[in-house]
């Protein structure tokens, strides 16, 4: 097989705006690998579910992730940009997958444990996430999944699942791999942790001059003075510099680790960087919202034709476990 006919898919949770973790960890890939393969990217609607409530919020957040997709430079001549809910046969599979797979091996995924953790009263979609993620990557015959770090275990459990299901009625599921580049793997938050909605330590990917100004200002830093050395691997701030600082990168080295950098002027350095970087996504973000019409026609497209491969895979399944 040429690595054209290749699939890849993945997907965005439409909870908040995406934030520059999930650009550098997943979306920007998405754009940079989107020649290379039959590319598949939608928003995961279904998914949401598990936390949202409100009804216009999730409709409104579920195209502004399309609008989004299109701003970074995704391509619908050469991804088919879907939403999940769209391709009603992922909830069928996913829940043919439930009755093949056990309490115990799911009460393992990472972030059900983190959901208890938490004290959260846990339903059953948080629970049986990974299973659905299972469904949305194998009803497609996906060979590639990228996704940072914290999604590498769902795509385990999809393939664990792939083969549960290979081995309990024949061949019919390929088993797909996280594409994860480790040097974006985990992207941190301003307070150092992984940047993440739910820690509120974002930086929006579509940040106005002022947010920028204030979540970069906010960042936090050890207590060194100007002269004194400083390390880069520690630093959030040089972690940031790597993605948006590259012209100036040796430079800022040489300074880190000789001193002869505040972290005042890192800052402000960062400041420019990134508002170059972000203005001009800004800007095109803000002419596609002007006439959502073209997009709401894009997700139309994309979802009869995610659907129509899901519906062969799903007759497929339904040959083989005697639905059908
Ligand atoms: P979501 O919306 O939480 O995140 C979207 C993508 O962003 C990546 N990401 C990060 N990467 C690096 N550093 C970070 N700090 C960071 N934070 C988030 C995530 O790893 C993800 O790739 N479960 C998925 C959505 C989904 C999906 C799928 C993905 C549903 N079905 C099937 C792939 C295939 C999610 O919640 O992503």
């Amino acid at each position: 097989m040429t690595k054209e006919q290749k699939i890849l898919i993945s997907g965005v949770k439409p909870t908040g705006r995406p934030h520059i973790g999930n650009y550098f960890g997943a979306m920007k890939r998405f754009v940079d690998l989107q020649d290379d393969y039959r590319a598949m990217i939608f928003i995961a609607d279904y998914h949401a579910l598990t936390t949202e409530r409100d009804a216009k919020k999730l409709r409104q957040e579920s195209l502004d992730i399309a609008i989004d997709y299109l701003a970074i430079g995704l391509d619908p001549k050469k991804t088919i940009i879907f939403k999940q809910s769209d391709v009603q046969e992922v909830t069928e599979l996913a829940w043919i997958f439930n009755c093949l797979t056990t309490m115990p091996f799911l009460s393992r995924a990472h972030a059900y444990k983190d959901a208890l953790a938490k004290n959260k009263e846990v339903n059953v979609g948080v629970f049986d996430y990974p299973i659905l993620m299972a469904a949305d990557i194998l009803i497609q015959d996906a060979d590639v999944v990228p996704v940072g770090q914290d999604q590498k275990q769902h795509v385990e459990i999809a393939r664990d699942t792939a083969e549960k299901f290979n081995l309990a009625y024949g061949e019919t599921f390929k088993l797909p791999e996280p594409l994860i580049d480790e040097n974006v793997a985990t992207i941190p938050g301003i307070d150092g942790k992984k940047m993440s909605k739910s820690y509120g330590n974002t930086i929006s990917l579509f940040a106005s001059d002022e947010e920028i100004e204030k979540q970069v200002m906010g960042i936090v830093t050890d207590s060194k003075g100007v002269g004194e050395p400083k390390e880069m691997e520690k630093d959030t701030l040089f972690a940031y510099h790597r993605l948006f600082s590259m012209e100036q990168l040796p430079e800022l080295e040489n300074r880190y680790r000789d001193g002869g950098i505040g972290y005042k002027e890192s800052k402000e350095i960062l400041i420019k960087n990134m508002k170059d970087f972000i203005t001009p996504l800004r800007e095109k973000r803000k002419k596609i919202a002007e006439n959502t019409e073209p997009v709401i026609e894009i997700l139309k497209q994309g979802g009869q034709t995610a659907k129509h491969s899901a519906f062969l895979k799903i007759a497929q399944v339904k040959r083989a476990t005697g639905l059908l």
